[in-house]
This record gives structure tokens, C-alpha cells and sequence, in this order.
């Protein structure tokens, strides 16, 4: 797979991240870019990682312009050599990584009796391995550090059940899981693991059709409550933040 490594020279903004160092997985479109734009124009300094090249050129520009320092990376999150090489190569090019957002995942939907064995792999290696590989990565350096935030995307489908999302409820009641257990192993290391469960939000994910999009929740409400968690008081701990639309679509 090839890698597209580019770093700006500026010095990290003002702001209350400024000297932060934030990784963004799927900040290549969506919830993940918005997410990434709101951390630079807090101060942090951004990497972003997906598969799409263009798109991540894209973004990287974004955050430039925003005047951080910033850094894209190709890297499939279902891949542990892909993870394993952007956490080290996101360190190499801004140091070390305090802010971690698994936020790439997929949507695939369907009754799951009709949906095949690739399909099955495909959604829950992105939305559920995916994070156990990065943070796999990303953890130890936060460790020896003692501290770090880590905000796992999850959605209100990991906390409740509907007709047809067999695969992505699986995936995500799986990662709403994971994401207590890692927040019980790593809180004593002042290691803080939360979870933030939008409902519909109007991105790529999916066309909504027939819903009124300007009614859904926006990728930019997404970025305003990781905000709201990075910027937390030191003593607390806020580990599930569930989001919907205040009038109903
Ligand atoms: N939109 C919603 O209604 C909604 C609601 C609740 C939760 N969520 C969650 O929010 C997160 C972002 O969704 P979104 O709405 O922003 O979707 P999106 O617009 O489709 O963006 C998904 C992002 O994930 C990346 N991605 C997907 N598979 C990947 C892989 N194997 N390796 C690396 N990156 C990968 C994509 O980049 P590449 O394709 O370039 O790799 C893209 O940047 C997901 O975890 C989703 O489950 C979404």
C-alpha cells in the first residue's frame, strides 16, 4: 500500500488543544473531517487517516489552512500492519498522539439472514476490530505518558436493536463493550475512553431517502460534543454521550 506522509511547519495555534496532538481515523469525509477541523481549530495538531488519497488531500489541506500542523495517511483500520504504521508514522511527523477519535466505520444494512460472510467481515472488522487495532497502537505511548483521551464513534444502533441492522447493531453493541472495558483498564493511567452514540446524522453514509436532511443531525454537531469531551474538567470522566435531533425528523 502506498503512503502519503506531508507535514506543515507551523507552529500549533492558539487555543485550548494548542501543543495537543490529535488523531482522527476516517477524517478523510463526514463526521471524521468535521471532527478533525473542530480539534485544529482548538489549537491540536491533526493527523487524519482512510483509504481515499484525494479525499485525505483534502482534509490535510483543510486543517492547513486552519494553521496547525497536519498530517493524512493511507491506512485501512481493518489492517493491524496499516494501523501499526499510522500511529507511528502520525508520532514521527506531529509526536506524540494525545487525542485519539476511532470514528472510520461503515454502514451496511439488511435483514442479516441475507447478508453474506464478506459482508459480515467487512462491517465488523471496520466498526469493531478496527478500533481494537488503532487504539492497540495508539494506547502504550498514552500510557507511558499517563493521559490521553480516546473518543470511540459509536451510534444510538449501539444501544438499540431495529429491522435490518443485524451487521451494524452487531458491530456497534460490540464496540459500546469494548469501549467500557478499555475505559475500566486504562482510567487508572489517567486514560480517558468514551463513547459519543449519534443518531441519523446527514453525511455520505447513508442517502436518507425521504428524510429531511436539514432535520438530521449534522457532522458538525458530532465535532461539538467531542469538543465538549476533550475539554473536560482534569477530574472528570464523561463516558457516553448519546445524540439526537432535537425535533424529529
Ligand atoms: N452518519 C450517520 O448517520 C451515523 C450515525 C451514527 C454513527 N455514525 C458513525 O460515525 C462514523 C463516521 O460515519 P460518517 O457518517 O462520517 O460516514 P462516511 O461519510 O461514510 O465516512 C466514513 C469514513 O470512514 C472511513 N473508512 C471507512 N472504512 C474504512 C477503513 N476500512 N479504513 C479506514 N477508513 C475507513 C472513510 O474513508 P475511506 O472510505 O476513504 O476509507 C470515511 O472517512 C462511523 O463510525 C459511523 O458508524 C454515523
Amino acid at each position: 500500500m502506498s503512503e502519503k506522509m506531508t507535514r506543515t511547519m507551523h507552529d500549533s495555534g492558539p487555543g485550548p488543544l494548542a501543543g495537543e496532538v490529535a488523531l482522527v481515523t476516517g477524517g478523510s469525509r463526514g463526521i471524521g473531517r468535521a471532527i478533525a477541523l473542530r480539534l485544529a481549530a482548538l489549537g491540536a495538531a491533526v493527523a487524519v487517516s482512510g483509504r481515499d488519497a484525494a479525499a485525505l488531500q483534502a482534509s490535510e489541506a483543510a486543517l492547513r489552512a486552519a494553521g496547525v500542523p497536519a498530517f493524512s495517511c493511507l491506512a485501512d483500520v481493518t489492517r493491524a500492519a496499516d494501523t501499526e504504521r499510522l500511529a507511528a508514522a502520525s508520532q514521527a511527523a506531529l509526536g506524540p498522539i494525545g487525542i485519539l477519535v476511532n470514528n472510520a466505520g461503515v454502514g451496511l444494512f439488511g435483514p442479516a439472514h441475507e447478508r453474506s460472510e464478506e459482508e459480515w467481515d467487512r462491517v465488523l472488522d471496520t466498526n469493531l476490530k478496527g478500533v481494537f487495532l488503532v487504539s492497540r497502537a495508539v494506547v502504550p505511548a498514552m500510557i507511558a505518558r499517563r493521559k490521553g483521551h480516546i473518543v470511540n464513534i459509536s451510534s444510538l444502533a449501539g444501544k438499540n436493536t431495529f429491522a435490518n441492522g443485524g451487521l451494524y447493531c452487531a458491530s456497534k453493541w460490540g464496540l459500546q463493550g469494548l469501549s467500557g472495558c478499555m475505559a475500566e483498564d486504562l482510567r487508572e493511567y489517567g486514560i480517558r475512553v468514551s463513547t459519543v452514540c449519534p443518531g441519523s446524522v446527514a453525511t455520505e453514509f447513508s442517502p436518507w431517502t425521504g428524510r429531511d436532511l436539514s432535520k438530521l443531525l449534522q457532522a458538525e454537531d458530532v465535532a461539538h460534543v467531542v469538543e465538549m469531551l476533550v475539554t473536560q474538567g482534569p477530574r472528570s470522566f464523561v463516558s457516553e454521550v448519546q445524540m439526537r435531533p432535537l425535533h424529529k425528523p
